[in-house]
């Protein structure tokens, strides 16, 4: 098996223009130049484009050609490729780093304004990965304070954010064409523009500053030799002639790893894909969640499997030239770090078949298992999960599977096989509607039990009866539901009356009582959890899922009555981070109950604004007549969330713009 990160994709287009070149006897400052160039500009769409002998020598002229110059700062990010922070300071002027957003890597615009000084001349956005920076708040900002924005486009050639071309958005934009890239020419860049000085400059400094009308005889500025030569752009001219091919496959094998990978969201945090943003896939890069797992590690075993990959990347003000100059520290930038400690690219390249794609995820998730660092020196304690590869139980159990301070069973009745899921974790599929001797084997030994499956009193008098004979049982974590509350105009508190109305609220409520009895009785604790809407990556529909379809396939979304009807919700790793606070914190009283949401309710025709807002698309309404509709309920998380000290890590914002990156894959 041998896996390489990446793989340029050359084919007989590329030797044959290659070889003409050669023997046509111009290999530089010739024909196959102007054609590249004039060929790449018509495809991003601007003006000029003038190619240049790399990524790194585009972005130095570029900061030049902006007038950039000792003293001044460049607002930039950490999380980039050195060149982009480099190329900054060969004009004399310092690198102003600013921290990116944990979901995107990208720069985030929210912590721009407090890095701008005086001397702040531009702003050098990178575009991570293949993915366009957030660019309307740049913009603006830009505007605002007067600066010049430069766009470091070399991962993300024919990205788009908002229907409109990366490169476009500043006064000049650079493109890296290196055998890793979407497009290569061996070395190779191109600055475009469409500003004719800027271009004109750009043409004279790459040319060792000659005059564009003196041919041999001025020099007009200090000027270097950043030449593409003819063969490097007969190359380009192929290739580009393929790149929407070539996109649209690496887009597919990104989708393949999406797709593997799906399924362990809560052990690697898989790329997210901006709604409004067209990705074109320079890397496929994957961060692992689980802060105990050495990276390095799993680099290493992988690599002695036969699959390569590769720390992405390191953050730039932790080089030690960078530390040194600027005396930058550990800490300074801590999402950058976050990313850079626990990131890497997996194999990319053209020609990567979905086997190969479900080989790799299989033997990386197995290795992150074997890196788990065994951190109990006693014996674990056992958490049985029942109704545990649902929605919610799959991120409850790759959570403490991350953890990796329990032993886990899962016990479910989906057919299909999960047992490879979670390398060390038993999962048993065990039909509860009828009691059964293998169910009692099960909890027989456990310490935790967190009931998770849908309201049927069959399932849980049988889930009792076999809890009799669990005699090492610590605590029953029950999740029961906010609907047990009845409708009310403040938000509910524990303390508030329950009042089920239908089917589903009265079982849920049958099912509160009889754990309760059971729990008086056997001297037993109990736990139970009143959540409200939780969303998430699921394809579950749901209010929230059906308000992103409908942005998605562009139909109408339908608001039964006025659209005033105002819910809470809560993201679902916000409410796995409390369902297992509720199973290991030390509960004093016999039964508790905790309320879990976010305190904040919004009505369906903003939460409608919000994910148009966030994806960038309008959602076309439409409305029905009231009906039966779930209930207005408002959570008072007061007590979980002071008990706990968690706080809630994805207000509905933050929440929705991870939940948008599922939506974009679909
Ligand atoms: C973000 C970024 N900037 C700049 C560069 C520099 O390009 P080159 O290697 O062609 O000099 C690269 C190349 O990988 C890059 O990824």
């Amino acid at each position: 098996m041998f896996y390489p990160l990446a793989k340029p994709c050359i084919a007989k287009e590329e030797e044959d223009a290659v070889l003409k070149v050669l023997r046509s006897g111009i290999l530089s400052i010739g024909p196959k130049i102007k054609e590249f160039e004039k060929n790449f500009a018509k495809k991003i769409g601007t003006k000029y484009a003038c190619a240049v002998s790399s990524g790194t020598a585009g972005l130095h002229l570029s900061m030049i050609a902006a007038g950039i110059s000792k003293g001044d700062e460049v607002i930039t990010t950490p999380f980039s490729f050195v060149a982009s922070a480099n190329s900054i300071q060969y004009v004399g002027a310092r690198p102003m780093f600013v921290d990116i957003d944990p979901l995107t890597y990208n720069i985030d615009p929210d912590k721009i304004e407090q890095k701008i000084t005086k001397r702040t001349k531009a702003i050098l956005v990178v575009h991570i990965f293949g993915q366009s920076v957030d660019m309307d708040p740049i913009i603006k900002i830009a505007k605002k304070h007067n600066l010049k924005i430069i766009e470091d486009a070399c991962e993300s050639i024919c990205a788009t954010y908002k229907g409109k071309n990366v490169g476009t958005f500043g006064e000049s934009a650079v493109f890296a064409f290196y055998p890793n890239k979407q497009l290569t020419t061996g070395e190779g860049g191109m600055i475009i523009t469409n500003k004719k000085e800027i271009y004109e400059k750009c043409c004279s400094l790459r040319n060792q500053g000659r005059a564009s009308n003196m041919k041999w005889l001025d020099h007009q500025y200090l000027g270097y030799n950043y030449r593409m030569d003819e063969m490097s752009a007969a190359i380009g001219v192929e290739q580009l002639k393929k790149i929407e091919n070539t996109i649209k496959e690496r887009a597919r094998i990104a989708s393949l790893y999406q797709k593997h990978l799906g399924a362990y969201r809560g052990i690697v945090q898989v790329p997210h894909i901006s709604s409004n943003c067209i990705h074109t896939w320079f890397v496929y890069v994957v961060k692992l969640l689980n802060f105990k797992i050495d990276r390095d590690e799993v680099i290493d075993k992988l690599e002695k499997k036969g699959i390569y990959t590769k720390p992405y990347l390191p953050s730039i003000h932790l080089f030690s030239f960078y530390k040194k100059q600027y005396r930058y520290n550990k800490g300074d930038f801590p999402v950058s770090e976050n990313v850079s400690k626990s990131s890497l690219a997996l194999p990319f390249y053209i020609g990567l078949k979905e086997k190969d794609i479900k080989n790799i995820c299989k033997i990386l998730i197995q290795v992150i298992g074997s890196c788990r660092k065994n951190n109990m020196a006693n014996k674990k304690p056992k958490v049985v999960l029942i109704g545990g590869t649902g929605f919610i139980g799959s991120h409850l159990a790759q959570k403490l599977w991350n953890k990796n301070e329990s032993s886990l069973v899962v016990v479910h009745k989906s057919k299909q096989d999960h047992s490879k899921k979670l390398p060390g974790v038993i999962f048993k599929r065990i039909n509860l509607k009828r009691s059964c001797a293998q169910f009692e084997s099960v909890v027989k030994d456990a310490d935790y039990i967190v009931i998770l499956t849908q309201p049927n009193k069959f399932i849980i008098q049988n889930i009792i009866k076999s809890l009799y004979r669990a005699n090492s049982l610590k605590k029953i974590v029950y999740l029961s539901s906010i609907l047990v509350y009845p409708e009310s105009k403040n938000k509910v508190s524990e303390k508030t009356k329950i009042g089920p109305k239908g089917e589903y609220e009265q079982t849920k409520v049958y099912e509160e009582t009889i754990l309760s009895e059971f729990a008086r009785k056997k001297n037993k604790k109990l736990c139970i959890a009143r959540p409200v809407n939780i969303y998430g990556n699921t394809e579950d529909k749901g209010i929230i899922g059906k308000i992103f379809s409908s942005a998605c396939s562009n139909n109408p979304f339908t608001i039964y009555g006025t659209g005033e009807q105002k819910r809470d919700y809560i993201y679902i790793d916000d409410v796995i981070d409390f369902i297992e606070y509720l199973i290991f914190f030390n509960q004093k009283k016999n039964i508790e109950v905790f309320n879990l949401g976010t305190s904040e309710a919004i009505n369906v025709k903003n939460l409608i604004k919000l994910i148009s807002e966030i994806t960038g698309i309008r959602i076309k309404i439409k409305n029905a007549k009231q009906r039966n509709e779930k209930k207005n309920i408002v959570s008072d998380s007061s007590r979980i969330l002071k008990l706990s000290s968690k706080n809630i890590q994805n207000n509905l914002k933050n929440g929705l713009k991870r939940t948008s990156g599922v939506y974009a894959n679909l």
